[in-house]
């Protein structure tokens, strides 16, 4: 499940950010290529603007994506639009979410995250803080967080439908929204499993990521080559 239907706005860019292109593909596309390479994943679920539809259709055909099942209409938050996804979901194998933004992710760390929600039930990708954490409400330091216990949570997150299913039942009905589906499942007391990722697999979110993604983009084609 792939949520695309942001508006990037902190981009600056004035227009979907997935749109904009690294090396020659949109952004959207490498993500997609991810999973479309991967022979594990049988199907992708697209959370689109209505508007941007068309053109996302163009570029699937363009790029020969041909995972894609069902593009559903994207809400006004991520969770929405992931909610939709979902709902759009018939199966009961395990799900993966992932943010169309994060274009570098890798098929070991993948795979590394549905053996363990195929498992568990529910297992999330970060990495971890490698600089010195500190709580600081109000821009005053109030202590030293422990490192070793933090992580920096990314996509994807993976869960069996059922789990994923009822946790986001419960938000619903509590209109509860979260900024990942991880928090959604953690409400629900359900055991989440850290998988480690890699410092690559970063969103592109402002237009310095844009740059570090272009970056990264010349050496996953280097690699390639190799
Ligand atoms: O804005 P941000 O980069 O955090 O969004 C993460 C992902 O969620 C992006 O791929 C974006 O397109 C998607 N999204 C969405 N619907 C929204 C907001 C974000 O599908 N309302």
């Amino acid at each position: 499940m792939i949520p695309a239907a942001g508006s990037g706005k902190r981009m600056g860019a004035g227009f979907n950010k997935l749109f904009l292109k690294l090396g020659e593909k949109p952004i959207f596309i490498h993500t997609l290529e991810a999973f479309q390479q991967d022979p594990n994943c049988r199907e992708i679920i697209l959370a689109v603007k209505n508007e941007e539809k068309h053109e996302i259709e163009a570029y699937l055909h363009q790029f020969e994506i041909t995972k894609v099942t069902q593009m559903v209409e994207g809400g006004s938050e991520r969770q929405y639009s992931v909610d939709a996804c979902l709902s759009a979901y018939k199966g009961d194998g395990v799900v993966l979410v992932h943010d169309a933004a994060r274009p570098f992710i890798r098929r070991a760390v993948i795979h590394a995250l549905v053996q363990e929600a195929a498992v568990s039930g529910a297992a999330i990708v970060g990495v971890k803080a490698k600089d010195t954490m500190k709580l600081a409400p109000k821009g005053i330091v109030q202590e030293t967080v422990n490192r070793d216990h933090l992580w920096i949570v990314q996509t994807p997150q993976a869960f069996r439908a059922e789990v994923l299913r009822k946790a986001s039942t419960q938000a619903k009905a509590d209109q509860f929204l979260g900024t990942d589906e991880s928090m959604l499942v953690e409400r629900i007391e359900y055991p989440v499993k850290m998988v480690e990722g890699t410092y690559d697999n970063v969103k592109m979110t402002t237009q310095e990521d844009l740059a570090i993604g272009e970056i990264l983009l010349k050496r996953v084609q280097q690699e390639e080559e190799v």
